[in-house]
């Protein structure tokens, strides 16, 4: 792995730190992408499953997809890249981690603070009162989850197409971005907005951007340093890195 001077000196360095996670980065652990040869969205339409007027007018098939992607993602580990980004923010103080994930890596790595700017599949809320739901089950007797309280129906906790981000989790990490002197965006083809805005605030404000990714994206033109590679395996040399002139927190 090669890296500039200026890269490593902020490695070891930084005082403020901002990370952004993309699909890319649960690859390695068997999680699929969305875009891509093997994308997701290459064999299903988004505009089918992933949107509230889809979900209204089917929300047992809705439910069913959901289910088949949380029995995936509780079946899998996190990766070497999870946990690295758990190291790092042990050793830096103003460390954020915002990720597009929803599939809860992150923490089950031990990272202690996960902005999470599409929800988390692990958690259903109830469309009519609000509810947060835990521990949603799914059957072939009953397909459609509804509210002990209201008996509304339940729907997981995930930003579908059209639908608005989290605010307070967008304004935390676009003030992150806003004030790190670095950042990294990991495993995110960077075309979903208002997500892929981070980096881009990042570079205005005057960090210096890194990206890691299998192949060029839609900002590489636009960041200081691109890393072609896996995550899995970049990642924990970075983290080595830091780890030889920082202790932890
Ligand atoms: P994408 O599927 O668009 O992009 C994944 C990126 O990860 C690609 O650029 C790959 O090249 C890269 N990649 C794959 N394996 C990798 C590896 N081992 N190491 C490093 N990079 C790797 O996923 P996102 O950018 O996360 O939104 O997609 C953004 C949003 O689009 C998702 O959060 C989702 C989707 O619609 C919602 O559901 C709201």
């Amino acid at each position: 792995m090669m890296i500039s001077g200026k890269f490593e000196s902020l490695l070891k360095t930084a005082d403020s730190i901002c990370v952004l996670t993309g699909a890319g980065i649960s690859a390695e652990s068997g999680v699929a992408t969305f875009r891509g040869t093997d994308g997701l969205w290459s064999k299903l339409k988004p505009e089918e499953l992933a949107n509230f007027d889809a979900f209204l007018r089917n929300p047992d098939i809705v439910w069913e997809w959901y289910n088949h992607r949380k029995q995936i993602i509780q079946e899998v580990k996190p990766n070497a890249a999870h946990y690295a980004l758990a190291a790092m923010e042990q050793m830096v103080k103003d460390f954020t981690l915002t990720t597009q994930n929803i599939d809860n890596l992150h923490t089950r790595a031990g990272s202690k603070r996960v902005l999470e700017l599409h929800g988390n599949i692990e958690r259903s809320y109830c469309v009519t009162c609000g509810k947060f739901v835990p521990d949603v089950v799914v059957t072939r007797e009953q397909r459609i989850p509804h509210c002990g309280d209201c008996g509304g129906v339940i729907r997981p906790d995930v930003v579908w197409f059209g639908e608005m981000l989290p605010q307070d989790v967008l304004e935390e990490s676009m003030s992150a971005a806003a004030r790190c002197s670095l950042f990294l965006s990991i495993g995110t083809s960077a075309v979903v907005y208002p997500a892929a805005g981070l980096p881009l605030k990042a570079r205005d404000c005057g960090a210096y951007v890194v990206e890691i990714n299998l192949e060029r994206t839609e900002i590489s033109h636009l960041v200081d340093e691109s890393l072609i590679g896996k995550a899995g395996e970049i990642l924990p040399q970075l983290a080595e890195i830091m780890k030889t002139s920082r202790s932890q927190k």
